[in-house]
């Protein structure tokens, strides 16, 4: 079982997504479990403040301390080793094997901040699959957060060299990404392992369905063959490999 609560100003941005297909048949089997922290709820003053100017000027608001850490502090007294994860552009970038490692429990193994993703040997199999997990997603708004945030941060998590509005679709793809590795929520058990990125780097191989012929574009002759070895040597070959 695999917990996410996530601390979002906008749980309507994100809730569906997480009641729809995969996510929400993870939970209806037991295997995750999503729950939603309200920032306003822990604002300052009578107009729930989370936010404010920085100190030395600059544009935009900036997320407050007290707010985010009484927000933590109140799942933590529940949970006191439930994991903090910030989505944020200057984290490590999110990559297939710390999905997989989130999912299997060993994420915080082949996480160090600041540093390198330590290589592959740090995966596991599905051997731990039946423990429990708990992570904090704190999504920030407006233009950023005061860094003494950080201090109550394990991990943060960059989805890429862009910069988006907020934590809430990083979050979704955390959770994403995370969720559908964990046995029994897709629907073949081995399609997770086998596929892109799964096993190291390499891309998935083209696959087809049918028609055999779509306006003028065939089938490749060899998967209509039936020959197993073959099949699989072509696939081999015809699989990429990420930079
Ligand atoms: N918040 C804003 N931009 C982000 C990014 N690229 N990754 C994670 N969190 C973010």
């Amino acid at each position: 079982m695999i917990k996410f609560t996530i601390i979002t100003l906008f749980r309507e941005a994100i809730e569906p997504y997480l009641k729809t297909s995969m996510m929400w048949k993870a939970v209806d089997k037991g295997l995750a479990e999503f729950d939603f922290v309200n920032l306003r709820d822990f604002g300052l003053g009578p107009h729930k403040s989370v936010d404010d100017t920085p100190y030395g000027g600059g544009d935009g608001m900036l997320l407050r301390c007290e707010p985010v850490f009484a927000a933590i502090e109140s799942i933590k007294a529940k949970d006191p080793e439930a994991k903090v994860i910030l989505p944020t552009p200057v984290g490590e970038i999110w990559q297939q094997k710390m999905a997989k490692a989130m999912a299997s429990g060993e994420f915080e193994k082949i996480y160090y901040q600041n540093h390198s993703i330590e290589p592959a040997q740090a995966l596991v199999s599905s051997s731990n699959f039946s423990n429990s997990f708990h992570y904090i997603i704190l999504c920030p708004h407006y233009e950023g957060y005061d860094e003494r945030i950080l201090s109550i941060v394990d991990y943060k998590i960059s989805l890429g060299k862009y910069v988006l509005t907020g934590g809430e679709l990083p979050a979704l793809i955390i959770i994403d990404s995370v969720v559908r590795l964990i046995p029994g929520v897709l629907g073949g058990e081995k399609s997770a392992e086998i596929e892109s990125f799964s096993e190291g780097d390499n891309l998935e191989y083209p696959q087809y369905t049918r028609p055999e012929e779509f306006r003028g574009m065939k089938v490749p002759e060899i998967l209509l063959s039936g020959n197993h070895g073959e099949i699989a040597k072509w696939r081999e070959e015809h699989s990429g490999t990420a930079e």
